[in-house]
């Protein structure tokens, strides 16, 4: 009986350390700022990922790894704006809304969708935002993606750094015409894309925002660096400011 008691007071002294570490909150996960490379400390941001993003969005469309690029890029990015679509029911804007919260960035995300009027497969109809209806910080809008966002971006004065995350129709023609859009008109834009993942042709995928960014890549060379999730579908590339 003794011992049951002396081991169970062992396994909780090790759970309370483990959720101190966990829960411990820091507001600077970004390392080597000052090196040629993208860096976070990765441990401390699982933590963040895990503790705080998965209870809120779970792992689908966006699983681990992807939310794992998405909170660094927001991090080291620290953005004035986010824009974003499509909204759907909220995931992606719920993402960045937990991370600019958490790590204390001053930001607004605005999160277009396309009008009810408009048909589009994937159009959520009433359930457009749901998971962020009514948060401060996040702004609904109604209309096409990159000309929404673009025509809020320069009536507010142009800010920067700012962060696009490109992820609405996800033809080839449509992401080669917002992530050219994005790169014309601003300066120095992060930008997230989604359902990028690459396989060769056998597997069928729909490969369009891939070769989209292949193409926008090799027309701005030198002008941005590249991290792909990898691993497999559905896929995210960060492009930032070489
Ligand atoms: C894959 S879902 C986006 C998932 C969403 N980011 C999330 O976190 O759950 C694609 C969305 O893009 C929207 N969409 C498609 N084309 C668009 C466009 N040109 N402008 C804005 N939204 C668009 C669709 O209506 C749909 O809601």
């Amino acid at each position: 009986m003794r011992a049951k008691n002396r081991s169970m007071s062992l396994i909780k002294k090790i759970a309370s350390r483990f959720q101190t570490e966990q829960t411990i909150p820091n507001r600077n996960v970004v390392r080597n700022s000052e090196c040629a490379e993208f860096e976070v400390d990765a441990w401390r941001l699982s933590n963040f990922v895990v503790e705080k993003l998965v209870p809120m969005v779970g792992v689908h469309p966006f699983p681990l790894h992807e939310l794992m690029l998405l909170s660094a890029a927001v991090c080291h990015t620290r953005p004035v704006q986010i824009f974003e679509w499509g909204t759907h029911i909220g995931k992606s804007a719920r993402a960045f809304y937990e991370t600019v919260i958490h790590y204390d960035i001053q930001c607004d995300i605005h999160s277009v969708d396309l009008p009810d009027n408009i048909a589009h497969v994937e159009h959520p109809s009433l359930e457009r935002g749901k998971l962020v209806r009514g948060l401060k910080r996040v702004h609904l809008h109604q209309g096409d993606g990159i000309e929404t966002s673009l025509r809020i971006w320069r009536n507010s004065g142009s800010p920067k750094p700012v962060i696009f995350f490109v992820d609405g129709d996800h033809s080839v023609d449509s992401v080669y015409r917002e992530l050219s859009a994005i790169v014309d008109q601003v300066p120095t834009p992060t930008v997230l894309l989604h359902d990028t993942f690459y396989q060769s042709s056998e597997s069928k995928y729909n490969v369009g925002p891939h070769k989209a960014i292949e193409r926008v890549l090799n027309e701005q060379r030198g002008r941005f660096r590249r991290i792909d999730s990898g691993l497999g579908l559905p896929g995210m590339t960060l492009l930032y400011p070489a």
